[in-house]
């Protein structure tokens, strides 16, 4: 069993961020959003995993991600020509690395809290041709909505559809096994929907209209899908709230009053402040004389002076500076400098750049 998890793709939904950082390595409490699939793939025991990227995206992914050993596994970089593919484009340009075996793929932004074992057991015991992971979702309109009987056989797989009837969708966990590169070859192959692109539901419709059987089985924990800023937000809360232990990594003075879970990295120098969990803080922080959290991610490599922040993400080397108005429900960019103006009574000072949003 071999394993994809895509890295390209536009994050258009994630702009501005994704207009200087790819998507995936966005971080999600504190931990880049594509270290959770890794993690949860590696945990199955899955020994081989191809990454796929966009042209052009290549040396920021592997830069940061390497050959896999700290996993334990074995990275194999493939190249997507078209950003615009589709999901079954993707496993399409992964035909030779799969190589005979079977296959799941994870995508690259999404997040199962509970793992994916039970799928992966049920894929290897039952062994059926492909395997959707099924998830309850209020919104499944803009979702794959799976169609089953009643022994859990997908009979259809249809990509947002209007009026579905239950509110079951299929998250970004696919399994198959090699008959699916069939699909791409021969007189009824599928081909790009109306959107342009090579759908995972053309895939599995293709399996389950060529009598090969396709289970279903619903997903153990939480599904996060933080595609877009807003779910991004709500899955970064989620997880610092699951996932926050207290772990103190740096010497703290008696000025520090800590409540609640918080998590603090190596060599931050914090003085003077009030610190509420959950509260996940990276490496090399700077705090003094403030109040932070709860529900807030502090990055490495950020300094906050004279400041109160709450429901907050801050990116990496974030300067908050005597900041006067609390600052709440924020996601502040990498690089970002925020800070009291001596004539703030009158006027702000700003260079923001495209699709910044600032309310003051
Ligand atoms: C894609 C799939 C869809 C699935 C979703 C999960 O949607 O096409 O079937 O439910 O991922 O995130 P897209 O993100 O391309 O709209």
């Amino acid at each position: 069993m071999k394993a994809i998890i895509p890295t390209g793709g536009m994050g258009t939904r994630m702009r501005p961020l994704t207009f200087t950082a790819n998507k995936h390595l966005i971080p999600v409490a504190n931990k880049p959003l594509i270290l959770y699939a890794i993690e949860t793939v590696a945990d199955t025991g899955i020994k081989e995993i191809a990454l796929t990227y966009n042209p052009g995206g290549l040396d920021i992914i592997k830069n940061f991600l390497g050959d896999g050993s700290k996993w334990g596994v074995k990275f194999t970089y493939i190249l997507q020509e078209n950003p615009r593919g589709g999901l079954s484009n993707i496993f399409q340009v992964c035909e030779d690395f799969i190589g005979g075996d079977n296959f799941l793929m994870h995508l690259g932004d999404n997040i199962f809290t509970g793992g994916i074992q039970n799928l992966y057991d049920h894929f290897m015991k039952k062994k059926p041709h492909g395997l959707v992971g099924l998830v309850h979702h209020p919104e499944n309109t803009r979702l794959g909505v799976p169609y089953f009987d009643e022994e859990g056989h997908l009979v259809k797989y249809v990509e947002k559809p209007e009026n579905p009837p239950h509110d079951y969708a299929v998250p970004g966990l696919y399994f198959f096994d090699n008959i699916i590169f069939k699909c791409f070859k021969g007189k009824d192959k599928i081909v790009p929907s109306a959107r342009g692109e090579m759908e995972i539901a053309s895939a599995y419709q293709w399996l389950i209209d060529h009598k090969y059987q396709v289970d279903t089985l619903e997903i153990e924990g939480a599904w996060l899908d933080p595609g877009k800023v807003q779910d991004w937000l709500e899955a970064n809360l989620f997880l610092l709230d699951l996932n926050t232990k207290t772990k103190i990594n740096s010497n703290l003075d008696k000025t520090v009053r800590i409540h609640g879970r918080v998590t603090i990295g190596k060599n931050c120098n914090i003085t003077n402040s009030h610190l509420k969990g959950p509260l996940n803080i990276g490496d090399n922080v700077t705090i003094t004389n403030s109040t932070v959290g709860p529900f807030t991610s502090v990055y490495h490599n950020c300094m906050i002076i004279d400041s109160t922040i709450t429901d907050s993400v801050l990116m990496e080397s974030v300067i908050i500076d005597k900041v006067r108005k609390n600052i709440e429900n924020s996601i502040i960019g990498p690089n970002t400098n925020i800070s009291q103006s001596d004539h703030s009574e009158h006027y702000c000072e700003l260079l923001v750049s495209e699709l910044s949003k600032i309310s003051l």
